[in-house]
């Protein structure tokens, strides 16, 4: 079948893949949508929380109640939305989704969870950004289901007290260190997303290529993979992006070779790193000697933010045996030094190389 999508690109042309950013684009928005899993059985991967939730969701519906609350934290693209949707299917529950910045008074909180009816399911992502007021509107509601409100202003203001239905929080958030304790101990349930090993997202791949009738090779598949820095949606977003070369320029089969050619040429290298990755640990290399260096000083030097260092850029980094946080700050290892074909200073700034994944 002809596809309508594939003059879109001029390959010599296309802008390296903003890899780090990955937060869904427009257009790639409805293909996400479409391979997003909605049951459990279909979540591939990140085996302890699937497993668990399993059970946790299994036993709820055997005693006829709401799920406990479920916090959900990861880096960017390792299907924390996609979770909180696969709860609400699992648990045949309605969902109501918001967002921390869009909750912007207590109002607004009050009017999402009157609207709830028992066992539904409120989503807050980015859970971290809700104001603290905001948050205090919370806590009464998690842990008894009530709903405190204020009415009126000044001295005939008073204070009313409202029931609500037994419903579950899902909370999402990429900055985990940002959730304050109160809120974090309201959560019965506390997953971790991880990275996905390279197994995982080559059948993720594989899935997502089947749905929108890709042709497509496994050992495609695994390169696309080994690109894809450990996150689902990196690894759909490449192979549309491979798909469009493989159209383009060869017969359409996404072969290893088609998918070496076209993740070359778009600039996405052997780790999957980007250039804020690069940026990072050729500072670290080229400023402080490998490290260690503080947190600060590379906050400073690469003019990025200490929070989204610690917990977007650096987690992928210190997976695949590129950084070692210690306790005198971060050090790159020889095993990054290798991939930039740079020799690294002197023994001292030897780490034995990881076993990947
Ligand atoms: N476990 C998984 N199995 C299959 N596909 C997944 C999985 N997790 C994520 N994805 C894919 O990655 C995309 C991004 O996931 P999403 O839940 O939006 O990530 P997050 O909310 O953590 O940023 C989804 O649309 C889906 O296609
Ligand atoms: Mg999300």
């Amino acid at each position: 079948m002809a596809n309508l999508n594939k003059v879109k690109i001029m390959p010599d042309t296309l802008e390296p893949v903003d890899t780090r950013n990955a937060m869904p684009l427009d257009e790639d928005g409805q293909f996400e949508l479409s391979l997003r899993p909605t049951r459990l059985a279909e979540y591939i991967g990140q085996r302890r929380a699937a497993d668990n939730l399993k059970i946790f969701i299994r036993a709820a519906l055997n005693r006829r109640e709401a799920l406990d609350h479920v916090l959900l934290t990861g880096p960017p693209g390792l299907g924390k939305t996609t979770l909180a949707n696969i709860v609400a299917n699992e648990m045949g529950a309605v969902l109501h989704s918001t967002a921390g910045p869009i909750i912007e008074k207590s109002g607004d909180l009050a009017a999402q969870l009157t609207a709830l009816q028992t066992g539904d399911v409120l989503f807050i992502d980015e859970i971290h950004r809700l104001n603290p007021a905001i948050e205090e509107v919370l806590y009464p509601a998690m842990e008894d289901y009530q709903l405190d409100l204020m009415i009126g202003q000044g001295p005939a203001a008073k204070s009313i007290k409202l029931d609500l239905p037994k419903f579950t929080l899902v909370g999402a958030t990429t900055r985990a260190g940002l959730i304050t304790a109160p809120l974090r101990g309201r959560f019965g349930i506390v997953f971790n997303l991880d990275f996905y090993n390279h197994e995982d997202l080559t059948t993720i791949i594989l899935r997502s290529a089947d749905i929108v009738g890709a042709i497509i090779e496994e050992d495609g598949a695994k390169e696309i993979a080994r690109r894809a820095r450990g996150t689902p949606r990196i690894a759909n977003r490449l192979l549309r992006r491979v798909r469009d070369y493989a159209e383009v320029d060869y017969d359409g089969r996404i072969t290893i070779d088609v998918a070496k050619d076209a993740l070359n040429r778009m600039e996405v290298d052997t780790f999957g790193l980007d250039e804020t990755d690069r940026k990072l640990l050729l500072s670290i290399i080229e400023k402080f000697g490998g490290g260690p260096v503080g947190l600060g000083t590379i906050s400073a030097s690469i003019h990025e933010e200490k929070d989204s260092i610690e917990e977007i850029i650096e987690p992928y980094l210190i997976q695949i045996g590129f950084l070692n946080r210690t306790p005198r700050g971060r050090m790159v290892t020889t095993h990054a030094y290798q991939h930039f074909g740079i020799n690294p200073p002197s023994a001292s700034a030897f780490v034995p190389p990881p076993s990947l994944f």
